[in-house]
């Protein structure tokens, strides 16, 4: 499957996830990797599955990479319908009121312009015990297996 991890990072850990991701997948996929401060939203593509990994900043606001692809999305409104995408986000039970929301913006605002989510938002928290990668791996084998029915069929 053809599959694009796409980060939003203020620190470099989503950007470290996304990387790790991406090399864990490209074996069995044609994978690449990117941030969100580069990606165009008319760059999306029906027959690619899209992994947003996304840390949380300010008010449970995307992180600083992210802010132009949102202003994007929000100035251009593009039609995002057929586009198939799953949300990792990265946060700190520590910010109990914003825990994640950033991820949850991400998902937001790709639903909102008619994409549709495949699997559960993964909210992972760099207060608890859980390593990123030991969530995220077998979570992307998950979505990509619930994905691969679905993108480019519906387009
Ligand atoms: C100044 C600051 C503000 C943060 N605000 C939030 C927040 O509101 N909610 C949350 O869940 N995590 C928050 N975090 C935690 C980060 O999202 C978390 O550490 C994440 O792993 C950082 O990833 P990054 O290096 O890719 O940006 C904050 C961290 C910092 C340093």
């Amino acid at each position: 499957m053809k599959i694009a991890v796409l980060y939003g990072t203020e620190t470099g850990n989503a950007e470290m996830l996304a990387e790790d991701l991406a090399g864990e997948l490209e074996g069995d996929h044609d994978v690449s990797c990117a941030n969100l401060s580069g990606f165009d939203p008319a760059g999306f593509d029906a027959g690619t599955f899209y992994i947003l990994v996304s840390s949380t900043y300010g008010d449970g606001d995307l992180p600083a990479s992210a802010q132009p692809f949102a202003k994007a999305v929000e100035a251009k409104a593009p039609d995002l319908s057929g586009i198939h995408f799953a949300v990792f986000g990265l946060g700190d039970s520590e910010y109990h009121e914003t825990f994640n929301g950033g991820g949850e913006k991400l998902a937001a605002l790709m639903a909102a312009r008619g994409a549709v989510q495949v699997g559960e938002r993964v909210t992972h928290d760099a207060s608890g015990p859980d390593m990123a990668e030991d969530l995220a791996f077998p979570w992307a084998r998950q979505v990509i297996e619930m994905a691969a029915g679905l993108v480019g069929e519906d387009a």
